[in-house]
């Protein structure tokens, strides 16, 4: 193996490559983005086809991206690297090292955020959302804070601080969103906001729908750039794949529709509109916070887990260009470590100052500069990079050299699912070979208008 390997560290267990995994899977994606994607493409309607690209395209692709990164231990790029040397297929390992980065640019901005809202909420006259996102000085020195914890957890090592810390600390998210649940659907008018979620109108289902669910499904689960690749490189061949992915999309999924049932009544019982954008949830929640005893000591406890839940994401975001660069290039990871997060703040500046603080990066093209930059990298790059590592994996690398890795560990899969004439490695290569690739393609088309 190479340099950087052993100080990258490996998991010391199973359940902990689950903690890690799903600490990058769970984040702002399922608290902040869900709610107000879902909020924009209908509520319940778009629910049902998120759930449907999660088990069906996004969970064999999760197999697909693990199995490389176990059997080759490298990141995107050395893994392409290790089985099809000097190939244009490498480009897609590229594009996964740049979409952490771009990610990682608005991501932060978001983090911040939530970052200031843990201090935000003692407050006793809180200036309004719009106004605190407004002020450049605070958002960027937020972002750049966020960025350095970041820096520095990558810097010390994964393993010793965030795995132990995110143990304890996401038990105690889940506990509290069970909370404000309670409280949300408990406010007068609620059920408005229960029906949004979960009654579908199929009316609302349009091309559309297919590719903000496919896309959300990607980022929240963190596909698409190769990070299952990384972080699935750590694994030992021991280690069961399949059940280790169950696992992290089932809490993934779990956290995203807990966040939805938390947001969405409370949201309907103040009476406001659920395609709010990326402002939706620090909008309703503070809110909420002023209807519950100690609210804000609540609320501050909310957005210090938030907080937390979002730096495992981007540890994960800064680690695979890391890797990259020390793996590939052979740079130093200290060093590396300070140039990426660096580059990062630097392109975070323009995603921070588009909420108003500068009045024509709020409107490009009919976005903002941070909903533009979460559209490109966090729906079309990633859908992207799923299509291209489906048909590499599928074709190029091949579903048997795949589904052999996958069976170290788990007698399952090359099991006949009740009786059938085909083994459950059979079923998920046809997915990948076909569904996945086919599913993807036509999404991205739709994007580019193909169907009118
Ligand atoms: N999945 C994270 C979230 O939901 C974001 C994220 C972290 C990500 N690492 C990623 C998205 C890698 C795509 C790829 O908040």
């Amino acid at each position: 193996m190479q340099a950087g390997a052993e100080q990258r560290g490996q998991w010391s267990s199973k359940i902990g490559f689950i903690f890690a995994a799903a600490g990058s899977a769970i984040g702002l994606g399922n608290i902040w983005r869900f709610p107000y994607v879902a909020g924009e493409n209908g509520g319940a309607a778009f629910v049902l086809v998120y759930l449907a690209c999660v088990a069906l395209i996004c969970l064999p692709y999760m197999f697909a991206e693990l199995a490389l990164g176990r059997n080759t231990e490298k990141n995107p790029v050395g893994a392409i690297r290790a089985i099809t040397p000097r190939s244009l297929w490498i480009a897609i390992g590229i594009l996964g090292v740049l979409t952490g980065v771009f990610i990682l640019s608005f991501y932060a901005v978001v983090a911040g955020w939530t970052f200031g809202y843990i201090f935000k909420l003692f407050l006793t006259e809180p200036t309004p959302f719009t106004e605190f996102i407004a002020s450049p000085w605070t958002v960027i020195g937020l972002t750049a804070l966020f960025i350095l914890f970041t820096v520095l957890v990558v810097y010390g090592g994964v393993s010793n601080g965030i795995e132990r810390w995110s143990k304890l600390l996401m038990p105690l998210l889940f506990i509290l969103m069970i909370l404000l649940i309670i409280r949300s659907v408990t406010l007068t008018g609620a059920s408005a906001g229960l029906e949004f979620l979960l009654k579908p109108d199929f009316s609302k289902i349009t091309g559309k729908t297919f590719l903000a669910a496919l896309g959300q499904a990607f980022f929240s689960l963190s596909l698409g750039m190769g990070l299952m690749i990384t972080y699935g490189s750590y694994l030992s061949k021991k280690d069961n794949v399949i059940t280790s992915a169950l696992w992290i999309a089932s809490l993934d999924t779990l956290v995203a529709m807990l966040a939805g049932l938390m947001i969405f009544p409370a949201l309907f019982a103040l009476g406001k509109a659920p395609d709010a954008g990326p402002a939706l949830v620090f909008i309703v929640l503070p809110e909420m916070f002023r209807e519950i005893p100690l609210g804000n000591l609540i609320g501050a406890a909310f957005f210090l887990l938030l907080s937390i839940a979002a730096l495992t994401s981007t540890i994960s975001l800064l680690e695979v260009p890391v890797a990259y660069l020390v793996d590939e290039k052979r740079w130093k990871r200290k060093y590396t470590v300070w140039v990426v997060g660096a580059f990062a703040l630097l392109l975070a500046i323009p995603s921070a100052l588009s909420q108003g603080a500068v009045g024509w990066l709020g409107n490009i093209g009919g976005r903002d500069f941070l909903s533009l930059m979460s559209f490109l990298w966090g729906d079309i790059s990633l859908a992207l990079g799923g299509l291209l590592l489906t048909i590499y994996i599928g074709w190029v690398w091949g579903v048997s050299n795949a589904a052999e890795e996958l069976a170290k560990g788990s007698t399952f899969f090359k099991s006949r699912p009740f009786g059938l004439p085909f083994t459950n490695a059979q079923i998920w290569a046809f997915f990948i070979r076909y569904v996945c690739p086919v599913f993807i393609f036509v999404v991205l088309l739709n994007v580019f208008g193909v169907f009118g």
